[in-house]
């Protein structure tokens, strides 16, 4: 049976842990060759060896938010892997919480930075690429709070709408260019970013209960729709957000 993503390549941010960590090698047993971009070079360099050495991944250290580094990376990761078929802006999170009238504007900026201004730069640097290419699969991470809402994350819930927003306008745009643009909303799911939350049995508990599934997410179940919005079974998706939330937000 040919693997779903057999021959491509793909570049994956925020892949040294969590649902990066787990898209990049779902994606790399769907066949792809990935460039995996995070801070964390030791957390990169285990991935590598995980995959199977330097011909199946690229480490590619870079902080998201800083527009220059991601030139750099998506460089180096277009030289490495000689294209890029699939491009995955996962890298993201929420650092704090807090009411809005004692938000200070360094933590709005901040957290829309991670999470909305990284996406930009890297889609502005693969843009010429995959234009030229007339190709490409761009999945972007939101969230399902962007589409409901999260007391005390303002920031957060409005960056990653935001993200939703970006998505369809430039699914719109990059439609005649064979560019499917899409984006996902995962629900709780038990990684770094949730630690705080799965550390206390209660609260740990509570969230589940919220869930029609009546579970937390594990980062496989976000990685295996991510390789689906990136192969050809998706070919006729753009403009999509795919929300993986165990019916959270029903
Ligand atoms: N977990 C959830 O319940 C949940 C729910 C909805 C949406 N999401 C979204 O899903 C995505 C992945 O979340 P996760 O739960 O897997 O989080 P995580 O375990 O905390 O992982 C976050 C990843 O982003 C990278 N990252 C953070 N800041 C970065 C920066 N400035 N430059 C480059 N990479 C950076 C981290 O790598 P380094 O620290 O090594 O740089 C790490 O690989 C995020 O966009 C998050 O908002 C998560």
């Amino acid at each position: 049976m040919t693997m779903p993503l057999e021959g491509r390549t793909a570049l994956i941010t925020g892949a040294s842990r969590g649902i990066g960590r787990a898209t990049a090698i779902a994606m790399a047993r769907a066949g792809a060759r990935v460039a995996v971009l995070a801070r964390d070079r030791d957390a990169l360099a285990k991935l590598v060896i995980d995959l199977g050495g330097p011909q199946a991944a690229t480490p590619i250290p870079c902080d998201v938010t800083d527009a220059g580094q991601v030139g750099n990376a998506v460089e180096t990761a277009i030289e490495s892997l000689g294209a890029l078929d699939v491009v995955v802006n996962n890298a993201g999170g929420c650092r704090f919480t807090t009411p809005f009238e004692t938000m200070r504007p360094s933590g709005w900026q901040s957290t829309t930075r991670l999470n909305l201004d990284s996406v930009m730069h890297v889609c502005q640097a693969v843009s010429e690429h995959l234009i030229e290419r007339g190709s490409g699969s761009v999945i972007n991470m939101a969230s399902a709070v962007a589409i409901t809402s999260m007391k005390d994350m303002t920031h957060y819930v409005a960056a990653k709408a935001a993200v939703i927003g970006f998505t369809k306008s430039l699914a719109l745009e990059w439609a005649a260019h064979g560019i499917r643009v899409n984006c996902m909303s995962p629900g709780w799911t038990a990684t770094d970013m949730t630690s705080v939350e799965m550390r206390d049995p209660d609260r740990r508990k509570e969230i589940a209960a919220q869930v029609p599934l009546g579970r937390w997410a594990s980062p496989q179940e976000m990685a295996a729709p991510a390789v689906f919005l990136a192969s050809d079974a998706a070919s006729y998706i753009t403009g999509h957000n795919l929300v993986v939330d165990g019916g959270l937000t029903l």
